[in-house]
């Protein structure tokens, strides 16, 4: 079966799509990161379409969010529905069905057996704001561990623990005092395991015997802040058991563990959460990116024994706003039932895809991932392993001119994180692609 994308018809930007960066370029604020001159128009399934009519395979879901692709009928019709009904009345204050509803589901769907409560946000930064608050409250303790390359948002707490590209944080100084940066079990780079034939895990046991032995009482720490998978830091997975070590370190001092899943959650590894593939359960998780398909909306699901705080200690005008609240509903539905099934075939296509390019290119150092949430990290020398920051850079340039739509993460590697949506056929069509890709660039 063929298909209609990726179709080039104009080399973008096209006239349209400049006229629109040039505008947007001259009114926007100019913090902006930007890609490249993408000027979206509609999108379908995996299909993006920009202004100009090129019509692109996207492998980058609005940075992890477009779940269920780009507008499925589902999502589409609760949106439209829950808009029709009323657009607003503040879930802080007053009470709907489809708050009630999407707590409900998110504390049923939530790992482990203990009962769960929910707090709804707009946006990963906020959740990840609300727990650093919660988790405070709840252990009466002030500091808080987070890991080199974790992103964890924008706002202050959130770029507190946020430790990924300096230039997030150049300029904003001061920020949360007592929190406490350590390596994360990046298997590639790990200076612990140079020259050890197995992981040690001794990225987790130096917690204990370095830190807390030397410069943190752990009596101190109200809670382990972690991604299952690092985002931002370069799709990096951690190494077997790595969550279960993190967890009974936890459970040794009486501190809480958070699992952020804002981008690694709803599906994308190939289970509803990352961290059912450990089997532990966090006292805390986070959500929001691809909860609403694109809608603004995240959450903080937290076990009911730590989510006791009173009425007025946390609440959000716009968090949990009906509509949608009504797009996560209908994204947990599409994504439990229609996607899920499919996607660790799906994703182990694509991971055998990037490993047979690794088998190909020398500029490939690693590969690695879980269901659709794959990064292939790039060296100048795969013995010395320096990073090769330019090559994911070009081909990510290339890549869009021919009509693939891709994204870097940390410092040398390339994500992979299509809608849940995509199928054999969209796989092949974005390795065939970045094959072309790098064989251009190696020649
Ligand atoms: C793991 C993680 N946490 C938090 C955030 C912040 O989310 P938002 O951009 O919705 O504020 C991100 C965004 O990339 C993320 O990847």
């Amino acid at each position: 079966m063929t298909r209609d994308y990726p179709r080039i018809v104009v080399p973008p930007p096209g006239p349209k799509a400049r006229a629109i960066v040039e505008r947007q370029e001259r009114w926007a604020s100019t913090s902006y990161p930007k890609e490249y001159p993408l000027a979206i128009a509609r999108g379908e399934r995996a299909m993006v379409e920009d202004v100009d009519g090129n019509r692109y395979l996207d492998f980058m879901a609005g940075i992890a969010v477009a779940s269920t692709g780009y507008g499925h009928p589902k999502v589409i019709k609760a949106i439209q529905e829950a808009a029709g009904r009323f657009l607003h009345i503040c879930g802080s204050d007053f009470y709907f069905e489809s708050f009630a509803a999407l707590c409900e589901r998110l504390a049923q769907l939530a790992p482990g057996k203990s009962k769960k409560r929910v707090f709804l946000s707009n946006s990963g930064t906020e959740a990840v704001e609300g727990a650093i608050k919660l988790v405070r409250q709840s252990t009466g303790r002030p500091a808080i561990i987070a890991f080199s390359g974790a992103f964890h948002g924008r706002t202050y707490g959130g770029l507190s623990l946020t430790a990924s590209k300096s230039i997030q944080r150049a300029g904003f100084a001061p920020f949360l005092p007592e929190v406490y940066h350590v390596p994360y079990g990046y298997r590639y780079r790990c200076d612990f395991c140079r020259g050890e034939p197995a992981c040690t895990m001794r990225c987790v046991s130096s917690i204990e015997d370095g830190l807390f032995a030397t410069r943190l009482d752990p009596q101190s720490v109200a809670a382990v802040f972690v991604e299952p998978i690092q985002g931002e830091g370069g799709y990096v997975v951690p190494p077997p058991g790595y969550l279960k070590a993190l967890r009974e370190l936890c459970d040794r001092y009486g501190i809480l563990l958070v699992c952020d899943e804002v981008q690694c959650g709803v599906g994308r590894t190939g289970k509803m959460w990352a961290c059912e593939h450990e089997g532990i359960e966090p006292d805390v998780l986070l959500t929001a990116k691809g909860l609403g398909s694109g809608m603004p909306i995240g959450a903080i699901i937290a076990r009911e024994s730590i989510m006791k705080w009173r009425p007025g200690a946390h609440g959000s005008t716009f968090g949990g706003n009906p509509v949608c609240c009504a797009a996560a509903l209908a994204t947990l539905e599409v994504v439990e039932h229609e996607l899920l099934p499919n996607l660790p075939k799906t994703g182990a296509r694509l991971l055998a895809g990037a490993e047979r390019l690794q088998q190909k290119y020398a500029s490939i150092g690693d590969v690695r991932g879980r269901g659709l949430m794959i990064g292939i990290e790039f060296v100048k020398d795969r013995a010395t392993r320096e990073p090769a920051p330019e090559i994911p850079h070009e081909l990510v340039e290339r890549a869009f001119r021919k009509g693939v739509l891709l994204l870097g993460a940390g410092k040398s590697t390339l994500r992979l994180a299509p809608p849940l949506v995509v199928d054999d056929y969209d796989v092949d069509a974005a390795l065939r692609i970045i094959d072309e890709c790098l064989h251009e660039m190696t020649d």
